[in-house]
């Protein structure tokens, strides 16, 4: 059975391995990824990593569902000597409002989730409502960095190229076609559901910044408020979230826009050494496209699974969906054995 899994960011790589982890031993696979960008210029990358779902509950309930296993699976590796190279640990911190928010669908995945005190709120005294909770950090380039180490191992090969069609795929021979294609699975055939929610973040050296903190103004949409997540070794400053917007240039006034309202949140960034600034396009998409299509094109038919559209969550949500991916795959193959079975003479 021939795999090509389009893409290798997070939901490429990780689908691929889920795929690979449950059902070589079931049947054998040769397992393919197509990308034109690896790691470190993927939008997985560009992510601060921080595990947390948007505030407003899914519209597909499905989702909530594959964060939780997302998280879980994530906390049952933090013990792991792998949680390092994994780029996996545990971080604590404060989202904040202007005015009392319900809480969300979320509070029972994380650890310890809270309202804040009046003492903690004086901490930040342009917030008057906030939450404290304890949750889990994967930095999205030494994740990909280990996924393709374990897929490397695994016999899985890369190649560096640009898909422009389907039939291409199928030509050269795959049963099945995952497509992990990010923001830019609407580029063959378009997907009016799908948008670039555009990000710019900048990375500093603040080993001091020890807890997130992640400022909300529901009025103007998630992430567009400032924002400080600290990674493993450097600290990710954004609250950049443009809808529509194609613009790979790091503009000076998002740039501006960050660095006053982080450095007005947390004074002590004044003195911080900026390391790295980049752009990422979020995934945006009323909810995860997550399926199964059978699609032919002369006489060539392959199946194909996508799973792209996950918006500002990708690694939040990542591992649920390489399970229900896999789940669709180990459909088809059950299919095919059905198929293959000689119909009896009658
Ligand atoms: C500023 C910013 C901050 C973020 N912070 C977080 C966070 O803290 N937590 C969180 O969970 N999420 C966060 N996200 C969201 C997260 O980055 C995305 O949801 C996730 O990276 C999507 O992963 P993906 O694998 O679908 O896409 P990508 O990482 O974009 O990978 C897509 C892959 O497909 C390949 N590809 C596409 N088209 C083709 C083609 N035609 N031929 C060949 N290859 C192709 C690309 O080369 C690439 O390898 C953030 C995003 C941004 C922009
Ligand atoms: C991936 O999905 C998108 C959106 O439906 C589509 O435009 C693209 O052709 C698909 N790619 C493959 C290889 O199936
Ligand atoms: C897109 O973003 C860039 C950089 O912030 C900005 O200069 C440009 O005006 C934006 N374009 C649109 C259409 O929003």
């Amino acid at each position: 059975m021939r795999v090509v899994v389009i893409g290798a960011g997070v939901i490429g790589l990780s689908t691929a391995l889920c795929i690979h982890e449950r059902y070589r031993s079931v049947q054998p696979l040769s397992v393919q990824v197509y990308a034109d960008h690896f790691t470190p210029l993927t939008t997985s990358d560009v992510a601060a990593g921080l595990c947390q779902p948007y505030l407003s509950t899914p519209s597909n309930p499905q989702e909530a569902e594959w964060s939780q296993q997302t998280f879980d699976y994530l906390l049952s590796h933090l013990h792991s000597p792998n949680a390092d190279k994994m780029g996996l640990a545990l971080i604590s911190g404060y989202n904040l409002f202007r005015d009392t928010v319900q809480e969300p669908f979320w509070k029972d995945t994380v650890l310890g989730f809270r309202e804040l005190t009046p003492r903690e709120l004086d901490i930040f005294p342009d917030y008057s409502y906030g939450w404290f909770h304890t949750s889990l950090i994967l930095e999205g380039k030494a994740y990909l960095q280990w996924l393709t180490e374990r897929l490397t191992e695994r016999g899985v090969k890369f190649i560096q190229r640009k898909v422009e069609s389907l039939e291409e795929v199928a030509r050269g021979g795959a049963d099945v076609i995952i497509n992990c294609t990010g923001v830019w699975a609407g580029a063959l055939k378009p997907d009016a559901q799908l948008q670039p929610g555009r990000g710019q973040v900048i990375r500093v050296d603040a080993p001091w910044m020890k807890h997130f903190i992640i400022t909300h103004d529901p009025a103007q949409g998630i992430y567009t408020s400032p924002y400080i997540i600290p990674g493993i070794h450097e600290v990710t400053l954004g609250g950049i979230f443009q809808l529509g917007n194609w613009s790979e240039v790091k503009s000076v006034q998002d740039h501006n826009t960050i660095w006053k309202g982080c450095c007005k949140l947390a004074p002590t960034l004044k003195n911080a050494r900026i390391v790295g600034e980049y752009v990422g396009f979020r995934p945006v998409r009323p909810q995860v496209r997550l399926e199964r299509e059978w699609l032919h094109a002369g006489s060539l038919k392959a199946e194909v699974i996508h799973n792209y559209g996950h918006g500002g969550y990708g690694l939040t949500i990542h591992w649920g969906c390489a399970l229900e991916a896999a789940r669709l795959f180990g459909k088809i193959l059950e299919e095919k054995k059905l198929s293959s079975i000689p119909p009896p003479h009658l």
